[in-house]
């Protein structure tokens, strides 16, 4: 076994295997390898990136994934079958050093139920199987798949096997999520206790999350002498998926102290691309809420939060949004938000206190906040050069809309009338789909040569009374705006986010003028 410093926690990442395999579509082997070399450069150990016997596509996706790292360790899987382990040779033959990692299932259901074998059986294949990946290589890892179900007798029995055949690395997998951390980690601690050759290899541990308990159970087998995490970025994987890659790094990197002074190798600051990297390439969405790297992590929405991390960050904030890659936090200003961090945005875009009534802007925030949900920095802006009458009026509004969706030889063709100040103007024009059919009639009547820079769509609320949000940004001057729309209708949620931008951007123009006539006079 390779010495490793005993502090050092080993991360094996899984991504390309487990993660993989969840998603409805499997990935080419170009974004394979983009992902690869992405959890390279955020200093991943060893890299599983695939099943070489699944399919000839993915044993070629393996070599050509061994081939270009540099610095991981390329790893296959095998089931305990020569034609799998075979199969992991294939595709590094050639590589300097590769893992060959086979398992097979330990649990009495599984074993009885699955395989339809004894228990011996399943030792001797095991044996049997990592005898012959030695032959390849001697870094062979052997996984106990369901241990955290498996008999604790039958678990000591096949690791010391497991050890005694040659394997490096014996991997402990919770297949499915059903331990408890102190449970999880006292089966940890048990094989410390009884497995006499327990020295001779790396203790590693596999969580799923279904009852949301991977990143606890791994750190707490870590605290029990595990010294490899598997897991995967944004959580991916099989049902609930894997543990984090982000959420124990961060952790152990975070509360090293209590963790006994454990470390990774990982780049912490590589950690929000990696996560962007895995979500766009596998078209998974990091959910807004999701630990370290959801778009709400680092961001602070009630007044009380918001005043604290104003003083001092540490009130509310654990970790900075640098230390995992993200540029600055965030402070949402809604309805929830209090004067300091209305006075704080407002000192970041260049006015002083004293040359605005705190007082009655915030009055009018309140009102804004509530009418629109999340107020920009322009819209404050506006707020403190419009006049009381004109902030609530809009310039543009949606009158009537009419779509013809399209279907086969059929071209997108729209139908908008705005009320425009105090006139109505109505224009049809085409797209290349519906919403691009209504963006096109509403930059024409509001006059307004707008870029699209993002277009997001989520359901608000849940079956028949959902309704679809659109939030976009656009550019306009080298500005940016934003604008949201709510509607059951997803087209007319988009044409009225596309407006309430437009009516930013008009807005914006008054301020302009009225701060260029001032200069003027
Ligand atoms: O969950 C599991 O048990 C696995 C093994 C193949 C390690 O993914
Ligand atoms: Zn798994």
């Amino acid at each position: 076994m390779a010495t490793v410093d005993k502090n050092r926690v080993i991360i094996f990442d899984t991504t390309l295997r487990d993660g993989e395999q969840a998603l409805q579509q499997s990935l080419s082997a170009k974004q394979k390898l983009q992902i690869a070399l992405t959890l390279e450069q955020l200093g991943v150990d060893v890299i599983e990136a695939g099943f070489p016997i699944s399919s000839p596509g993915d044993l070629q996706s393996v070599r050509e994934i061994a081939q270009a790292l540099k610095t991981s360790t390329a790893c296959g899987l095998s089931r305990a079958l020569d034609k799998d382990i075979d199969a992991c040779y294939e595709a590094f033959k050639g590589i300097d050093h590769y893992r060959i990692h086979t398992f097979i299932a330990t649990s009495d259901i599984h074993v009885h139920d699955k395989l339809k074998k004894s228990f011996d059986d399943i030792v001797e294949m095991a044996v049997h199987a990592v005898k012959r990946a030695r032959n390849y290589t001697d870094d062979v890892e052997f996984s106990c798949e369901d241990a955290g179900r498996t008999p604790i007798d039958h678990l000591c029995r096949m690791v010391e096997s497991a050890i005694a055949a040659g394997a490096t690395t014996v991997n402990i997998p919770d297949t499915v999520g059903y331990t408890l951390p102190y449970e999880f980690g006292g089966i940890i601690k048990t094989l410390y206790n009884r497995v006499p050759n327990i020295d001779k290899a790396i203790i590693s541990v596999h969580c799923h999350n279904d009852l949301g308990m991977a990143t606890a159970n791994s750190l707490s087998a870590v605290m029990e002498g595990a010294r490899q995490i598997e897991c995967t970025v944004n959580g991916l994987g099989e049902r609930a998926g894997n543990t984090s890659l982000e959420e124990v790094v961060m952790s152990m990197k975070l509360r090293q102290e209590y963790m006994k002074g454990v470390y990774t190798n990982i780049v912490s600051e590589n950690i929000a691309r990696a996560s962007q990297v895995v979500s766009g390439i596998t078209n998974e969405p990091v959910p807004s809420h999701k630990a370290i790297v959801g778009s709400n992590a680092f961001a602070h929405s009630s007044g009380i939060h918001q005043d604290g991390v104003l003083k001092n960050k540490s009130t509310y904030e654990i970790l900075t949004p640098q230390s995992v890659g993200f540029k600055e936090n965030n402070m949402h200003m809604t309805a929830r938000s209090g004067r300091h961090m209305i006075k704080a945005v407002l000192e970041k875009l260049g006015y002083k206190e004293g040359s605005y009534d705190l007082d009655d802007l915030y009055k009018r925030f309140l009102k804004l906040a509530d009418k629109k949900g999340q107020v920009f920095d322009y819209d404050l802006e506006a707020l403190l050069f419009l006049s009381h009458e004109q902030e609530e009026d809009s310039q543009f509004e949606l009158d009537n809309l009419m779509v013809l969706a399209g279907g086969k030889n059929v071209i997108p063709t729209a139908t908008v009338r705005l009320k425009i100040g105090k006139r109505t103007r109505t224009e049809s024009g085409t797209g290349n789909g519906p919403v691009d059919a209504v963006f096109n009639c509403i930059c024409r009547l509001t006059g307004f040569k707008i870029k699209l820079d993002n277009f997001v769509i989520a359901a608000k609320g849940s079956g028949m009374n959902a309704q679809g949000q659109v939030d976009v940004d656009v550019i306009y001057e080298d500005r940016h705006y934003h604008g949201k729309g709510l509607s059951t209708d997803v087209i007319e949620s988009s044409a009225l986010a596309l407006i309430s931008a437009c009516n930013s951007i008009y807005r914006a123009q008054i301020i302009e003028n009225e701060k260029q006539e001032k200069e003027n006079a």
